[in-house]
């Protein structure tokens, strides 16, 4: 079984493509302050707290095809993370989802990154205060992008443990709820592409697993699928892949996961919305189960997530002949 190609698919079969636009959200389409407008257009305030202190919640669903993948479920999770962040959505889920849908329909995208956030916003005179702060809803739609193209995909990832950085702590700053502190990601990364890797991931202090940059962690070993149950977002990929494989019979694992049982793994892969299922090559340099490139069992399920998210399974779909209600 060869890995499909994804990318391919989405920017050349007819089903996909991208519908008329007005050229003015060419790269994008953003809501902003209650205004819907171009991305090109789109700024914040800089004194808003989400951007000096990142003091804030976001959330990021995909559509393909025309279909939002699961927005319920990326909806709920955004509701959760708010209050855990002690922040309000200004608005309802219903409105959210609309505005989410008008930006879809603006940007004229059937594959599409869809990307909103609530700030706590303007710091008032009293900080300690939340009532005070009246929290910012922004968010905008691009083109889909991955995390891995369909020439990584097809040959795998090849994945660095990071060895200068571990994961902010869950004391610190909540995994489970989706949030602007990405520096020790981000370092991460840079850490791996200067040792000619593709992409990171991080471990606790105590050498378990996390996450990856923008991704959920999976190892395969004799048939079971293991992903770790804490010190990360609980990814609507993860949950997903879980969800398809005990579909197709593979036993799974939810726990923690040590950092050894991925370097002796038979394969491997990071779950993400913005790329779906990435099968991984090598680890530190070593090729997981002893040979090059994806293998059997993340390919089948590779495949499988996108044959279903292209057959609309929980899928909302977009009605691009209505006007977007702007
Ligand atoms: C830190 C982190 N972990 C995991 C994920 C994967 O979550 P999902 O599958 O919901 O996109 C993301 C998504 O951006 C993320 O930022």
């Amino acid at each position: 079984m060869e890995i499909i190609q994804a990318e391919h698919i989405m920017h050349n079969d007819p089903a996909h493509i991208r519908l008329e636009h007005d050229p003015k959200y060419a790269h994008g389409s953003a809501f902003i302050n209650g205004v819907y407008c171009s991305i090109d257009e789109a700024a914040i305030p800089i004194t808003d707290t989400g951007f000096i202190h990142a003091d804030a919640a976001y959330d990021v669903v995909s559509a393909s095809k025309g279909f939002i993948f699961r927005l319920e479920d990326h909806l709920a999770r955004f509701e959760k993370a708010c209050e855990k962040f002690l922040l309000n959505n200004p608005y309802s889920n219903s409105q959210t989802a609309e505005i989410l849908t008008n930006l879809v329909k603006l940007a004229g995208t059937r594959e599409a990154y869809i990307w909103w956030c609530v700030t706590r916003g303007q710091t008032p005179a009293n900080r300690g205060d939340l009532g005070a702060y009246k929290n910012c809803f922004y968010a905008f739609v691009v083109p889909y992008a991955y995390i891995a193209n369909d020439e990584v995909r097809s040959r795998g990832i090849d994945l660095m443990v990071s060895q200068k950085y571990i994961r902010i702590p869950p004391k610190a700053v909540d995994p489970t709820a989706k949030n602007f502190h990405w520096m020790d990601m981000k370092l991460s990364l840079v850490e791996a592409m200067q040792n000619g890797c593709d992409w990171s991931v991080l471990c606790d202090a105590e050498g378990y697993l996390t996450e990856a940059p923008g991704s959920n962690i999976f190892v395969i070993k004799d048939g079971t699928l293991f992903t770790p149950d804490s010190g990360c977002l609980e990814g609507i990929t993860r949950k997903t892949t879980l969800e398809l494989a005990e579909e197709i019979g593979m036993p799974t694992r939810v726990e923690r996961v040590h950092v050894d049982q991925l370097r002796e793994a038979d394969e491997a892969f990071l779950t993400s919305t913005a790329g779906g299922i990435m099968p991984i090559n090598s680890v530190d340099g070593k090729l997981l189960g002893g040979v090059a490139g994806p293998g059997e069992q993340v390919t089948q399920l590779h495949n499988l997530y996108w044959e279903r998210r292209w057959a609309g399974w929980l899928g909302t779909p977009v009605d691009y002949r209505e006007p977007a209600t702007v």
